[in-house]
Parts: structure tokens; sequence; C-alpha cells
């Protein structure tokens, strides 16, 4: 294979991360040579959930394969273009018979990229083993696959450190979402995995999480109900570049902060 740059995008929440994407993403991804684009989807409409026309614009903007997570169902609408949509993603480890698809093989520069979607179950929902649902995605794509890419969407660092050792040298880079907050230790694994606990988020940084913070500190101070709405100020782009070699290993993960 040839040497790719892939650019992976922290959660998407709400209008202010898809506008910053729409007026910045093609300069960075010009600027940086990218050959390939993920983004976590889970919290791009409406702060908390995936729409079908949301997702469109998506892939309208230049993002070629999305990913979700826990909130991918909580607005059915997605449920029209879960199936259909070649490159969008939930995590794969949902019990089987689930709508929707974990993993998908994307073409780019004649190499053939695996991106696998699973989700943690440490303060999560109890869902199948992500460990070893890795292990038999793995077997059914590694002879065909030039690489393959693992967002890891998942609460606990210790979970996702841990899956990060359990596919060293299996997989070329994995990249943790759902915290919505940028972890400082990327760093390549032996067997040339690229790592990252947490990507960040993207969208409107004075708030808390992406989520307008007054409504937050409501909730935190009444432990009442409370209705969560995206916050605007302050909009950043979260991501990684990860570069993969000839051979399908990680030479460099990168952090970005826009
Ligand atoms: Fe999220
Ligand atoms: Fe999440």
């Amino acid at each position: 294979m040839k040497e790719l740059k892939i650019f992976a995008i922290g959660d998407i929440v709400g209008k202010a991360g898809r506008n910053i994407l729409a007026s910045r993403l093609q300069g960075i991804a010009e600027r940086e040579r990218i050959d390939l684009v993920i983004a976590n989807g889970e919290n791009s409409a409406g702060g908390m959930s995936m729409t079908s026309e949301v997702t469109r614009d998506l892939f309208s903007l230049g993002i070629q394969v999305i990913t979700s997570g826990n909130h991918v169902w909580n607005n059915s609408d997605i449920l029209q273009i879960i199936d259909s949509e070649k490159y969008l993603l939930r995590p794969a480890n949902y019990p089987d018979g689930v709508q929707g698809k974990g993993y998908c093989m994307f073409n780019v520069k004649g190499s053939k990229i695996c991106v696998i979607n699973l989700m943690g179950r440490v303060m999560m929902n109890p869902l199948d083993c992500p460990f070893r649902k890795f292990d038999s995605i793995y077997e059914k794509v590694k002879d065909e696959s030039d690489a393959i890419i693992v967002d890891f969407h998942a609460e606990a660092t210790s979970e996702k450190q841990a899956f990060g050792w359990y596919v060293a040298g299996r997989a070329s880079a994995v990249f943790g979402t759902h915290t919505h907050v940028q972890t400082a230790d990327n760093r390549i694994l032996p067997g040339g995995t690229g790592y990252i606990t947490d990507i960040g988020m993207t969208g409107a940084f004075d708030s808390v999480i992406g989520m307008k913070k007054e409504r937050s500190l409501k909730f935190f101070l009444t432990q009442t109900k409370a209705k969560f709405e995206p916050a605007e100020g302050d909009p950043g782009i979260n991501g990684v570049i990860i570069k993969i070699d000839a051979n399908g290993k990680c030479t460099e993960m990168r952090r970005v902060m826009e």
C-alpha cells in the first residue's frame, strides 16, 4: 500500500460542530494532505442524536466514514439510512440482529482500509464483549485489509487503554471517543498501532462537553431532569492525524485542536 494520512474527528456536537467543519475541514484536509476523513457523528443532530439529513450533510462536507456510539439510537430518523449508507457505522458489539453495521471497508489510493466502531462497557450499556468482537471481525477482514482503524467509543480510560494493548500489532490505529475531552497520551504501541484514549469533540467549547453550561449546572445542582441543548460559543475541532506507512503500521499519531 501507499503511505496514507487519516484525519479522525472527535464527536461532532450540534450545529456549532457542523458549522466549524463546514468552514474549516476542507482547508485542514488540503493543508495536511489527508487521504481519508473519519468522524464520530453520534451527537451531530441536536447534540444527542443523529438524523438522516444531518448525516448526509456531514458526508457532503468531505467526511468519508461516520462512526457513532450510544447516542445513535436517540432519534429513530437515522434508522432510515443506517443500513443503506455504506460508510455509516454503529458500534459493532450491539447484539446480533440490531440494525446497521459495525465496520466497513473503504478504498483509498488503491488500499483497503477497514474501519471498525466498537463501544466499551464500563459505565455504558452492557453490550457484547468489544474485545472478542474485535477478534471475530479481525479474523474476517485481516487478509483483505491493508490497515485497520478502530473508533473505540467508551467512558473508562482503563478499558480504552486495555483495548489498545489488546489489539496492538493487529490494528493500525485505535482512537477513543465519547468523553468529548482530548487526552494527551497519543503514542505508538509496539507492533505499530497508533493509540489515543480520546480525541475530544468538535463543537462549542464554551460549554460542558459541548452542551450549554447553564443546563448542565442546573442538572448537577438540582439532580432533576434537565433538557440539555448544544452550546454555541467558542467552536473548535478536535481530532487526530494518523500516518500509516506502506506496511500498514502507524508512524505518527498527532493531536489536532483548532
Ligand atoms: Fe459523544
Ligand atoms: Fe457517546
